[in-house]
């Protein structure tokens, strides 16, 4: 099962795709987790990416696409695969599309998750992570079960993202409007386009996703 998860900025894709994966053994690929990594190892890619993501701009199509197409490539991603954070414009769901191709590969279902923006912002606003090993938090929504210590590995220390200001959030939320968004009708005419109320809770989300995944 080939999955896309579209959804704005602090919508739960990282989180239900993280999900995803426990239950169905999926590959999950983040273009912003790997930009994140690429940009930590000061990478050439990195460098490139490192101030339009503090800004909250989309990074080259050429070179999300290349990373993502070479991610493909690897085994694993034969026995299916999460697209969390890409396309993100209608160029690059027409990269994607012609990569899948080349490689016999195709996208199974779209699941859009939908939210309000201000809701959006507070998300954001109480996200952080394991500064160990990723696993992410909220401070209202998600907090770790002993206060101060992450529930995978123990850690205490704790990071905010660097993309996480108000706005930055902003800037974010906008260029999803304008050039995200439009991927709805683009999937909708291809026919596998699901919806998910993204407001709901973070299991109830989860729920409705695998109904919709079920349903393919
Ligand atoms: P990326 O890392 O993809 O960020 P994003 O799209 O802005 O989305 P987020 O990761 O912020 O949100 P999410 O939907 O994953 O939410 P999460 O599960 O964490 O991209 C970052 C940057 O990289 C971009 O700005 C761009 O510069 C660059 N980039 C990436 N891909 C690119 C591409 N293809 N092309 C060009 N540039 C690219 O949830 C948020 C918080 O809310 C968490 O704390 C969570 O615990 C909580 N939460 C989740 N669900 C719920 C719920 N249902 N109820 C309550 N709380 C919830
Ligand atoms: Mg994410
Ligand atoms: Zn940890």
């Amino acid at each position: 099962m080939n999955i896309i998860l579209l959804g704005p900025p602090g919508a739960g894709k990282g989180t239900q795709a993280k999900r995803i994966v426990e239950s169905m053994g999926l590959v999950h690929l983040s273009t912003g987790d790997m930009l994140r990594t690429a940009v930590k190892n000061k990478t050439p890619c990195g460098l490139e990416a490192e101030k339009l993501m503090d800004r909250g701009e989309l990074v080259s199509d050429f070179v999300v696409m290349e990373i993502v197409s070479e991610r493909l490539d690897e085994r694993d991603a034969r026995g299916g695969f999460i697209l969390d954070g890409v396309p993100r414009n209608v160029i690059q769901a027409q990269m994607l599309g012609e990569a899948l191709d080349e490689k016999g590969m195709s996208i199974d279902v779209v699941v859009e998750i939908i939210a309000d923006d201000d809701a959006l912002v507070e998300r954001i606003g109480g996200r952080f992570a394991c500064g160990e090993c990723g696993k992410g938090y909220h401070k209202e929504f998600k907090r770790p079960e002993v206060e101060g210590v992450c529930d995978r590995c123990g850690s205490t220390k704790f990071a905010v993202r660097e993309d996480d200001t108000p706005a930055t959030v902003r800037n974010r939320l906008k260029i999803y409007h304008s050039q995200t968004e439009p991927l709805v009708q683009f999937y909708e005419k291809v026919g596998i386009l699901k919806k998910v109320d993204g407001m709901a809770d973070i299991d109830e989300v989860a729920e409705q996703i695998e109904n919709a995944i079920k349903g393919v």
